[in-house]
């Protein structure tokens, strides 16, 4: 298969491109990338110091017409995973309208130039927060709540899962839709719970708690996810959304506490801080569709995906001192120069 990855220099577009190496060698991957905060090509390096013929980058935008039907009739790309997207909420918080521009009219143009390539198959990567926030009692979401975002980031992902919808409706397009509870594990951007807190304890910092704690996340080790996107494109139906989780539902206290005490870190660095607007209390991901229609079951529990994430990280100092210091993105600039 020839197959286009967008946003595979970010956390699960890298983890994901890794994977299908792994278990599809015959795949020819092509990742688009815009390169943006969140994107690292130096985390996919090993591959492309490979020369493999299976693996090729390209910068670029989604949001660009023709860029993007070039690259698809270039590579004669036969299906397409769209992980690009601005991802987090704080910033959507502080700007909403990077999140319209590539989570939106990013996202309908890839559909656009991929239904006038005639691509067979197209993943659409969304999320769960789209079905806005749980009460402590309410049943996980199904494929079957409504979509009631409630930040500007989900706001963008519901509205591209409904232009997806539309697409299936209209054309016929053979786009399928992931939605997926919290990632955790190698190559997060430092910005996000696990990683951030993890930053914080090693160079001791306050670690800041929004609000008292209380909020729930599901979260699952991003090669399960990566696994959910694979089925879903071997065997997602079109105009079809799929639930992923990880069946590891945590308060945001309780989890940093875990982290702490894998640290061998006492409490005393926690800190409460002014909490986040509009900040959803609970998620939880009934995924009984994708267990049947696709085979899907999480095979890493938060206890083993939570030690492996922190020896990664221990182990990849450089990586994260790399990201901080934004000194990838020297790196990039003398790769690309003016093309940055
Ligand atoms: P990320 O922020 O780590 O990576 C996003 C990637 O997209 C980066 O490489 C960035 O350079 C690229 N990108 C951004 N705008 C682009 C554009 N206009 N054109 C081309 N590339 C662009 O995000 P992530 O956490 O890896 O999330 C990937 C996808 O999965 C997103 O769609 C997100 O909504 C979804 N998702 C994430 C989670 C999670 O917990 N992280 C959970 C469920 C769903
Ligand atoms: O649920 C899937 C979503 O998970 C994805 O769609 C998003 O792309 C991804 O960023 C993530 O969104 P969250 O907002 O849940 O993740 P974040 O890591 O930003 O926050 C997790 C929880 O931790 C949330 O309740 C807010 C809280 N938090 C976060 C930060 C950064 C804190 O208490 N302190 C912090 O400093």
């Amino acid at each position: 298969m020839r197959l286009l990855v967008t946003g595979g220099c970010g956390f699960i577009g890298t983890n994901f491109v890794y994977l299908m190496q792994e278990r599809h060698p015959d795949w020819e991957i092509i990742n688009l990338d815009k390169l943006t905060y969140a994107g690292n090509r130096k985390n996919l390096l090993s591959i492309e110091n490979n020369n493999a013929a299976n693996y090729s980058f390209v910068h670029g935008d989604i949001c660009d017409k023709e860029f993007v039907s070039n690259t698809l009739e270039e590579h004669k790309i036969e299906a397409v995973v769209n992980f690009a997207a601005e991802s987090h909420v704080d910033r959507s918080i502080n700007d909403p309208a990077p999140f319209l521009t590539t989570n939106i009219c990013g996202a309908q143009n890839l559909m656009e130039c991929a239904r006038q390539a005639g691509i067979e198959k197209f993943v659409h990567v969304s999320t769960d927060e789209v079905y806005g926030s749980l009460g402590m009692n309410d049943p996980a979401f199904t494929e079957n709540n409504p979509l009631e975002p409630n930040s500007p980031y989900s706001a963008s992902k519901a509205s591209a899962d409904l232009m997806a919808r539309a697409y299936f409706e209209t054309y016929n397009f053979p786009v399928s839709i992931t939605r997926c509870s919290n990632n955790y594990g190698p190559y997060q951007f430092p910005e996000k719970l696990i990683p951030l807190m993890y930053t914080k304890v090693i160079t001791g910092e306050q670690l800041p708690i929004y609000g008292d704690g209380s909020n729930i996340r599901d979260w699952i080790y991003v090669d399960d996810h990566c696994t959910g996107v694979e089925l879903t494109l071997l065997k997602g139906q079109p105009g079809r959304a799929y639930n992923f989780g990880g069946a590891a539902e945590k308060t945001n206290l309780e989890l940093v506490h875990e982290l702490l005490a894998i640290l061998g870190k006492d409490e005393s660095l926690i800190t409460y801080v002014t909490d986040r607007p509009g900040h959803d209390q609970r998620y939880a991901m009934d995924y009984a569709v994708a267990e049947k229609e696709l085979g899907f079951a999480p095979s890493v529990t938060f206890e083993q995906g939570i030690k492996k994430t922190i020896k990664w990280y221990q182990d990849n100092g450089q990586w994260l001192e790399d990201v901080r210091s934004g000194a990838y993105r020297e790196f990039m600039n003398e790769w690309y120069g003016d093309r940055k």
